[in-house]
């Protein structure tokens, strides 16, 4: 089994890339829309990655082979539980990088139709720290 955590701002091509990939996904914004009818409702955070978390375990205990988790994850306080995860049931993590310039990422949430406000998209870039191997995952894909 292995966990594949995704990191990257909002329109950075999260989900489009497991979309194309065409692999199993547990996404916060998917979860915010089962949770609160609304995917963008920013109000029920912890909720949500508790549930996100809750899924995972479910998902490792009945041996699904791989599970990609698709949330910005911007730090690794935000990244930690995953590897808690992995460790506890013993399977690698992986983490894949957007490594897409604000600019870029501000140009495809306009074009969105749920768009991030600029602000909060400035915020997270700032807040923004790439994964690194000391973290504890056994690969990091970059995505340029
Ligand atoms: N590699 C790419 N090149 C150009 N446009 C992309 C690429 N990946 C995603 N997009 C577009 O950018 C927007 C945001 O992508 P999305 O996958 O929803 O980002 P995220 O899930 O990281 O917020 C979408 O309109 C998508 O079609
Ligand atoms: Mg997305």
């Amino acid at each position: 089994m292995r966990i594949v955590v995704l990191v990257g701002l909002p329109g950075s091509g999260k989900s489009t890339y497991v979309e194309k990939l065409g692999v199993p996904a547990i996404s916060s914004d998917a979860v915010r829309g089962l949770l609160a009818d609304d995917p963008t409702d920013q109000s029920i955070h912890a909720r949500v990655f508790r549930v996100m978390r809750y899924l995972l375990r479910q998902r490792l205990e009945i041996g699904r082979p791989v599970t990609y988790v698709d949330a910005t994850h911007l730090t690794p306080r935000e990244r930690a539980p995953y590897l808690r995860l992995g460790h506890l049931y013993g399977c690698p993590v992986e983490a894949v990088y957007f490594d897409v310039p604000l600019e870029v990422c501000r140009e495809r949430n306009r074009g969105r139709l749920r768009v991030v406000p600029e602000e909060a998209l400035e915020r997270m870039a700032h807040k923004m720290k790439p994964p690194t191997l000391k973290e504890g995952f056994s690969r990091i894909t970059v995505i340029a």
